[in-house]
């Protein structure tokens, strides 16, 4: 077993994480979602309660186990992850939004399964609300907002990006275009840009790994621009 030590930095700092994909209904038997498996965020939580933070961690739906130590809100749909991760903002000294949250959702539900009477069947899908957007335009100045960008192409410009858009103090890029990087395996390529113009690359790392990095690249922006 391996012990990390309680970091007086994080000791006193409510986190908020989100983590994993949502789903979204077509019918009783059908949903939309992506490959995300939860794995990012749930690393980050349990990395945060091993250096003594006070962490909630609103997940869609994964086949992990929660880290011992955190209080776990469980969600399914964007719209419940919006409700939900709105609830707890106010109380969030740092918050993670490493989930893979749908950006579309069917416009309508089926009451009752769709049968396949036809050769085609379109499904209109309407926009999902924007989670992380919505945060940043909430957020006070002793708050940090950390987002994440998965990206195929062009990684550096887009997640830039998002962390201005977004109004983001740190923005976490994720190549899924690498080998052995992406949403569902244990290892991730990651780069973090920061509001003032920082950035950091990494090589391929575990998961839990990346985890790590990301925490003390919190901490380390925390204590060069807000102590
Ligand atoms: N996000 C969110 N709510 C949404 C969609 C995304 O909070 N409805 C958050 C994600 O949790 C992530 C960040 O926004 O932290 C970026 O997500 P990403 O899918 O990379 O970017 P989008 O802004 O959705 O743009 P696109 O998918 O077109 O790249
Ligand atoms: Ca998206």
């Amino acid at each position: 077993a391996h012990f990390t030590e309680k970091d007086p930095f994080w000791m006193d700092k409510k986190v908020l994480i989100t983590a994993g994909p949502t789903r979204e209904a077509i019918d009783p038997v059908r949903y939309f979602s992506n490959y995300s498996s939860g794995k990012m965020g749930y690393a980050l939580a349990q990395a945060a309660v091993e250096k003594g933070a006070k962490v909630t961690l609103v997940t869609g739906p994964t086949n992990l186990d929660p880290p011992a130590g955190v209080t776990l809100k469980q969600v399914t749909t964007a719209e419940e992850m919006y409700n939900e991760v709105i609830n707890q903002f106010a109380m969030s000294d740092i918050t993670i939004k490493s989930a893979a949250v749908a950006d579309y959702r069917p416009a309508y539900t089926y009451a009752q399964k769709h049968k396949k009477k036809q050769d085609q069947w379109s499904v209109e899908l309407e926009a999902t609300k924007d989670i992380l957007m919505e945060l940043g335009s909430q957020k006070t100045t002793d708050q940090l907002l950390i987002g994440f960008a998965a990206e195929s192409e062009n990684v550096e410009d887009y997640a830039k990006g998002k962390l201005a858009k977004k109004q983001l103090d740190l923005i976490v890029a994720n190549d899924i275009s690498a080998k052995g990087a992406g949403f569902d395996g244990d290892t991730n390529i990651i780069s973090i840009y920061d509001r003032k113009g920082g950035e950091q690359r990494f090589p391929l790392t575990s998961k839990n790994q990346a985890a790590t990095h990301i925490l003390d690249s919190i901490e380390a922006f925390k204590k060069e621009y807000e102590s």
